[in-house]
């Protein structure tokens, strides 16, 4: 099937085609990452660099796993926030890899729009591994196989997203992906910590979780994203928990077969309560681990054809 995307950027810029392609491609992913032999050959000969402006730990870990099991060459470069002095810096740092030739380019940034801006400028494909509180396009693929795997299907669900929606690129992503597929997305969580503007996303907004759970097929909790607010947006921790956090009792509101997730890093005992997330009836927090590396490959599977395509083209021309 066609895959047209040059880069990886964002959920918004896919369409349900590109969506699907790339989840059927992963499953595929998924099968051999279970097998004591993992190498696919899809990257060889390539070049990956990973370049991360903002601390990661799965992330960055499945990117580099990714890259190898196909066969790519990988560097991982973590640029410390410190050492970052906004746009210039960037795209400095950028032009001086691309003059290295890699053919994938992996960038996490603080900054929103900063990896969009850093694919205008170099040769080879640009993947999207987090950018401020913009997209975190392989997060919502990764999440989208989860639920696909674990409800048989990814349209007309009940989906929760909770928590802090306004700092969350994963939640950006994870509705775009979500709309585009045909789901009812719920967004729950205190006032604010909901984005401006969100009536334009075609979501139902809750204050109270009780209600916000009634039902649903998936709950979706979110990190508190300390690191990007700039005051006081809860009252206390404590307080957080006891209206938002995820326990027993509020999952019970939920249909009895929802599944619980989590993006990781998670706070325990702030949004969620640490039984629940080692609950493997109800968490498929370690699934999405999983499915992370596989989306991964996929997506830079189908990059990579597309890259090979084209330089084809020019060769012939
Ligand atoms: C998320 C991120 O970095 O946006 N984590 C991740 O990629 N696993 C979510 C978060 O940091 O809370």
């Amino acid at each position: 099937m066609a895959f047209s995307p040059k880069h990886l950027l964002g959920i918004e810029y896919l369409s349900p085609t590109d969506i699907i392609t790339i989840l059927d491609l992963a499953e595929t992913y998924v099968q051999l990452n279970r097998k004591e032999q993992k190498q696919g050959g899809a990257l060889s000969g390539m070049t990956q660099i990973n370049m991360f402006f903002e601390n990661s730990t799965r992330t960055l870990a499945s990117f580099e796993l990714a890259g190898k099991r196909l066969g790519a060459d990988v560097m991982s470069l973590a640029v410390g926030a410190s050492s970052i002095k906004k746009g210039e810096t960037l795209i400095d740092t950028a032009m001086t890899l691309n003059a290295m030739n890699p053919d994938l380019l992996v960038v996490r940034h603080p900054q929103s729009g900063a990896v969009n801006l850093l694919a205008e400028k170099v040769n080879c494909a640009v993947l999207n591994a987090g950018d401020g509180r913009h997209e975190h396009p392989t997060q919502a693929l990764l999440d989208a196989l989860t639920i696909r795997r674990a409800k048989g299907r990814l349209h007309r669900l009940n989906v929760a997203i909770c928590g802090d929606i306004a700092h969350s690129r994963v939640a950006r992503s994870n509705i775009f992906l979500l709309n585009k597929m045909e789901n009812r997305i719920r967004l729950i969580g205190p006032q604010t910590l909901m984005p401006s503007g969100i009536n334009k996303f075609g979501v139902e907004v809750y204050e109270d979780m009780n209600e916000g759970l009634k039902d649903v097929d998936v709950v979706m909790m979110l990190r508190l994203q300390n690191e990007r607010m700039d005051g006081a947006f809860i009252p206390s921790k404590r307080e957080y928990y006891y209206r938002w956090g995820l326990t027993a009792e509020k999952l019970a509101k939920a249909k009895k077969d929802a599944i619980v997730m989590h993006p990781g890093p998670m706070n325990r005992g702030v949004e969620i309560d640490g039984d629940i997330a080692d609950d493997i009836n109800r968490s498929v927090i370690q699934e999405q681990v999983e499915m992370g590396v596989a989306v991964r490959m996929a997506s830079m599977d189908l990059l990579a054809q597309g890259l090979r395509t084209h330089r084809t083209k020019l060769a012939n021309i």
